[in-house]
């Protein structure tokens, strides 16, 4: 099998005719119901969008439809697509933070200061192609990608450093895969986190320093176009 170490990796931005690819990706995972639009919208504005999320099969059509709309957009990314061959191997959801709601209000993200950074938000690599460093190559991406876009830095709030969790745990990525991908951390577990809450940090990548894909690593992948 051709894997992201053997050069075979292409990552390519999501469009409208790849959104049955992100279903094909996240099978298996919560996100085969999610669509990406978790992070994007509040409750009440799914409501308002008529693509509330009450279980697999709800709001199907709708919620393809509006990940469909979202990728349709000139300015924003909704996110790129991995692939092996012609295989979807993986997703990663970027975008500006405005772009997604409950990144832009949630407590425990809150914003470090003003720069206009995009976010990562969430990462799946579909079952059976996971640990070969293709979410580490889609975070590369994203960063090449949002700083073409004209994205000054991209950020994430990964699960701080800590025991290898369930991969189901690891949507927001990991601090140490997000350190392989060339980020920093700019601020550590925020204090008096509620019961339940995981521990995420905030680290930042600089587009104009970010590493060229094809050089930064041995686990190669061709850039996003
Ligand atoms: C988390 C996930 C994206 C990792 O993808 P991957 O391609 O296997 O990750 P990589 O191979 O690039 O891993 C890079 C590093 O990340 C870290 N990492 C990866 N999975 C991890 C896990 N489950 N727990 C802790 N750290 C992890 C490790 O440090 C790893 O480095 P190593 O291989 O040297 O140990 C993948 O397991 C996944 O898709 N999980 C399901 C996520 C999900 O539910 N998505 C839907 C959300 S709506």
């Amino acid at each position: 099998m051709a894997t992201a170490r053997d050069g075979k990796l292409t990552i390519r931005p999501l469009t409208a005719a790849r959104v049955d690819d992100v279903k094909t990706v996240t099978r298996g995972t919560w996100g085969s119901t999610c669509w990406d639009l978790f992070p994007r919208y509040s409750a009440a504005q799914q409501r308002a969008l008529g693509i509330v999320n009450t279980g697999p099969g709800t709001a199907e059509a709708k919620r393809r439809e509006a990940l469909a709309k979202l990728a349709r957009r000139r300015k924003n990314s909704a996110g790129l697509v991995a692939y092996e061959g012609k295989e979807p191997i993986g997703f990663i959801s970027l975008g500006p933070r405005y772009d997604f709601s409950r990144v832009a209000n949630s407590k425990a993200t809150p914003p470090v200061d003003d720069v206009a950074a995009w976010v990562v938000p969430c990462i799946t690599v579909r079952r059976g192609y996971r640990g070969k460093g293709v979410a580490v190559a889609m975070i590369r991406a994203a960063v090449e990608y949002a700083g073409k876009r004209g994205a000054p830095a991209v950020e994430a709030h990964p699960r701080a450093d800590g025991k290898r969790v369930h991969d189901d745990f690891a949507f927001f990525g990991t601090q140490a895969m997000f350190r392989k991908a060339g980020f920093r951390t700019i601020r550590g577990v925020l204090p008096g986190l509620r019961k339940g809450w995981t521990p995420r940090v905030t680290m930042r990548a600089s587009c104009g320093s970010s590493p060229r894909i094809s050089s930064a690593s041995p686990r190669r992948s061709k850039p996003a176009r």
